[in-house]
Order: structure tokens, then C-alpha cells, then sequence
């Protein structure tokens, strides 16, 4: 067994937008059947159905085990199926949750040397309190098996890879060039794996691009959630909401030449699921042409609450 939750399946901001009334969030903000709410992005991954990992901690995790009974305390005064949380990166809309995992609960965090280096960095990251929460520092291209705060094997194994990204935007460096002094460790990508099953899927939930031996490292597989930020690079420009292309935020558009569709023909995979959708984009309105391209495309666009079993 491996089953997934999606608990948020929109980008940084969620859908709508606390200060946004663009075209799509102002029909979110009538609760137009056109639309549906989404929570900030997130994953839960499970292979007995009673313990969890979280897969990023957005800030709306509060709302998100609201929405997911899997997730609400079961057993003792006080108890969560939540054993840990891996990070792919440190953006705002993926770490912001920790803060709201405080109350001394036994925890396992797993983020590369880089993310790990963030939350040592800004103590209000202590509110973890150490002697519940267990940092473990996740390594490029190694697999290894997901352990509860105390060292007991979950039957779930990770591999994490470096993926085409950006470092954090309250991190960026101006003066470091035009990568604003992003590492590879800054975004990486996961490969979850049930150990008894086998079955596994992939998680990029921020990619700036698919080169060649990304695109064969995925190749082949039964599931691969997508960044699904924008459907065209110029997005936030155009629909007068930023100044910053999907580039310039370390995200690959969907359509065009240089999109994630174009880039997944060539590729032989069972299911695609874009997720860390931004409210801009237009596939969130469900009459939409972008929505329809989409589907018949071979690809289904996440929502909160989403669940798969493989
Ligand atoms: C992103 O995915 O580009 C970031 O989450 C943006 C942000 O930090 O708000
Ligand atoms: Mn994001
Ligand atoms: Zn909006």
C-alpha cells in the first residue's frame, strides 16, 4: 500500500489569495462553480494508513488536517498520525507549517544541509523543541528509509535529487549574478517508495525545467506530481499581478515550446498530476480552453483532499 494526499494543491498565496482579485481569484471569492478553493502546497504519504509524512508543511497546514481525518489526533490527550515532514526546499509556502507543528510532538524533518541551514539560521525556528523534533540531513541522490522521531523504520524510502530551481526568494542575493546565488541543494526533487510494495511516485513540486536526464529519471514511472505554477512564462505580467516571469521564480510554464507539457510527450508515464498550481493560472477555472488542453493532454490538475492509492 501507498497512499497520497494532496492537503494543498495551490502555490505560495493558495486560491484565492488573501490580496488578490484577478480574474480567477474574484471568481473563487464568489464561490463561483467555476472554481475551487485550493490550500498551499503539501502532500501526505502513508503506508499503513495510521502514520504520516508530509511532504512540504504549507501554511495553511491547520486547515489541512481539518480537511483530512487521516490526519487528526487519534489515541492519547496528546497524539498525531503526523511522524515527520520532508522539505524540497525552503520557500514560504513549504516550511511556513512547521511553525504551526510546535507543542512538543515527537518529529522527524528531513531537508538537504542547505534548507536544514535556514531553519538553524532563524530561531524562531526553535520553537521545534529539539528533544522532539529530529533534524536529519538529507544527501543528493541517496536513498533512505524514512524513520519516526525515534528511529523506528516507516516503510517508506526516499531519494531526493537536485532539480532545476532557485534558491528562496527572501534568500536571493542580488549581487550574486543571475542565479541570485542558488546551489543545487536549494529545490531538490523526491522519489517516494513503498519498501514492501515497491510502488513509488515523484514529487517536483518547483522545476524550472526538464532537462535530458531528469526527464529518463522519471521516465517509466506511475505518478509524477508537477509544478504547475503558470500556464504561460509571462503570467504574473500579464494578468497584472507581478513583475516576475515563472523563469525569474524557478518554475516551468505549461504550455508552449518550453512548457511541462511539451516536455512530458516524450516521456512514458502512467499518471501526471499538476500541482503548487498559482492562482493566476488559468486552468483553475473549470470551463476553461487552458483546463480542456490540459486534460486531453493526458494531464489532471490536483485538488486539496485529492487522494491516490497505488
Ligand atoms: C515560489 O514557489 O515561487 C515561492 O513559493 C514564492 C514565494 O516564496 O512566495
Ligand atoms: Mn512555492
Ligand atoms: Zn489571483
Amino acid at each position: 500500500m501507498l497512499k497520497i494526499r494532496i492537503l494543498g494543491s495551490a502555490a505560495g498565496g493558495g486560491f484565492p489569495q488573501w490580496n488578490c482579485n484577478c480574474e480567477n481569484c474574484h471568481q473563487a471569492w464568489q464561490n463561483s462553480p467555476n472554481t475551487q478553493a485550493r490550500t498551499q502546497s503539501s502532500l501526505a504519504v502513508s503506508v499503513d494508513a495510521d502514520n504520516w509524512f508530509l511532504l512540504n508543511a504549507s501554511p495553511d497546514i491547520r486547515q489541512q488536517i481539518q480537511q483530512n481525518p487521516c490526519l487528526h489526533p487519534k489515541k492519547n490527550k496528546r497524539h498525531s498520525p503526523i511522524k515527520g515532514v520532508i522539505l524540497t526546499n525552503a520557500d514560504v509556502d513549504h516550511i511556513g507549517g512547521l511553525l504551526t507543528l510546535r507543542e512538543s510532538q515527537p518529529l522527524s524533518l528531513y531537508a538537504t544541509k542547505r534548507v536544514l541551514n535556514v531553519l538553524h539560521t532563524n530561531s524562531l525556528f526553535n520553537i521545534l523543541n529539539p528533544d522532539y523534533v529530529i533534524r536529519r540531513e538529507l544527501l543528493p541522490d541517496q536513498k533512505i528509509e524514512l524513520c519516526f522521531h525515534d528511529t523506528q523504520a516507516s516503510g517508506i524510502e526516499i531519494e531526493t535529487f537536485p532539480v532545476p530551481g532557485k534558491v528562496a526568494l527572501y534568500l536571493e542575493d542580488e549581487k550574486a549574478g543571475h542565479n541570485f546565488g542558488s546551489i543545487p541543494e536549494d529545490t531538490v526533487g523526491i522519489k517516494v517508495s513503498s519498501i514492501n510494495s515497491g510502488k513509488s511516485f515523484y514529487y517536483l513540486p518547483g522545476c524550472a525545467a526538464l532537462p535530458d536526464d531528469l526527464g529518463e529519471r522519471i521516465n517509466g514511472s506511475d505518478l509524477v506530481f508537477f509544478d504547475g505554477t503558470t500556464w504561460i512564462d509571462e503570467e504574473m505580467i500579464k494578468t497584472g499581478c507581478g513583475i516576475k516571469t515563472g523563469q525569474r521564480m524557478g518554475h516551468m510554464c505549461m504550455d508552449g515550446e518550453n512548457g511541462s507539457i511539451h516536455a512530458f510527450q516524450r516521456l512514458d508515464i502512467k499518471r501526471k498530476i499538476f500541482i503548487h498550481i498559482n492562482n493566476t493560472n488559468p486552468v483553475l477555472l473549470e470551463n476553461s480552453a487552458e483546463r480542456t488542453i490540459v486534460k486531453n493532454a493526458g494531464w489532471e490538475i490536483g485538488y486539496d483532499t485529492m487522494e491516490i492509492n497505488l
